[in-house]
């Protein structure tokens, strides 16, 4: 069960969330043509009247990206300015997440991103773990990676997501917790939802954006905080059998933040994890604003408007 926000903004305005309804006839419920974004909402754990988002801007960035991708002129800042009254609106008081998604709104049987009307909604749900934080299963996916050249992959483009789910449901109906999906190449892409690093010999290492990965923002993240810290990280190919041998393994991603990988298919890996565990706790001090230096990243919302 779900606990969705009250209200949610849809066809230019706020509307209880039960009232915000599209038709069956709706172009992006046929043919993917959407894009979403999603972000965390917290309570300030040091000033409880205000609620924390995590690169706002960022976020706001790619769903514009991602609009532009259908063909449909979005700006960033008219985004911003939404999901902050969305807040508002809803008195968050609890750790939510917020999708914001963009599609081809019209009805109409031909797949095309021209002339079609388009429209942008926000609706948000409360959100604690979405993996456990302390250590995933992942199994390697019969399903590969979408590719650029058929598929814009540095958008959230919502047809994509048929990938992640044919993954993410074979890894969990043959008992593990999440995928990992190979690219065309035969290199480690990315999860169903979440960016992949590997630690060897003190240095990270993920997949560059010539892997067909998803430009996380959570991703981008940790290879600055990593830097900030003297770890280096290496953007590179990475092949499966690194993973097995790997010093650490975890994921990284908005809704999973950083999960560490206990078991990849048969292999154990190790359970001391010390570059995870210092990452993971640099990354929840910055969410919850306590590291000054990074107060950039994090944008507070008061809860009266
Ligand atoms: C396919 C995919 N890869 C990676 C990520 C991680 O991206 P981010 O850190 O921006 O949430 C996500 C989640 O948004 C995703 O859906």
């Amino acid at each position: 069960m779900h606990n969705f926000l009250p209200f949610a903004y849809f066809q230019n305005q706020f509307l209880p969330f039960n009232e915000a309804k599209i038709s069956i006839a709706t172009h992006a419920l046929h043919y993917g043509t959407g894009a979403f974004g999603g972000l965390r909402a917290i309570p300030d754990p040091q000033k409880p009247e205000q609620i924390l988002l995590f690169r706002l801007d960022r976020h706001c960035q790619r769903l514009s990206s991602s609009a532009k991708l259908l063909q449909y002129d979005l700006p960033a800042d008219k985004i911003e300015k939404i999901i902050v009254d969305f807040v508002q609106k809803n008195q968050i008081d609890k750790s939510c997440y917020i999708r914001p998604f963009v599609y081809n709104s019209g009805l109409g049987i031909s797949p095309r991103l021209h002339k079609i009307e388009k429209d942008f909604f926000v609706y948000g749900l409360e959100l604690g773990d979405y993996l456990s934080p302390e250590g995933v299963s992942c199994r390697i996916s019969s399903w590969y990676r979408q590719e650029d050249r058929s598929l814009p992959l540095r958008g959230k483009i919502s047809g994509a997501y048929i990938t992640s789910s044919l993954a993410k449901t074979e890894a969990v109906e043959s008992g593990f917790d999440e995928a990992i999906l190979l690219n065309t190449q035969g290199k480690i892409s990315e999860a169903s939802g979440m960016n992949v690093f590997i630690v060897r010999g003190g240095k990270l290492i993920t997949p560059g954006f010539n892997q067909d990965i998803l430009e996380g923002i959570t991703r981008d993240s940790i290879i600055t905080i990593a830097k900030d810290l003297g770890i280096e990280t290496i953007e590179r190919p990475v092949d499966r059998t690194e993973l097995l041998i790997a010093d650490e393994v975890f994921l990284s991603g908005t809704a999973a933040k950083i999960s560490p990988v206990k078991k990849l298919e048969s292999y154990e890996l190790p359970k001391t994890r010390p570059i995870t565990n210092q990452l993971q706790e640099k990354l929840v001090a910055i969410t919850e604003n306590r590291e000054p230096e990074y107060k950039d990243w994090v944008y507070a919302i008061p809860k009266e408007g």
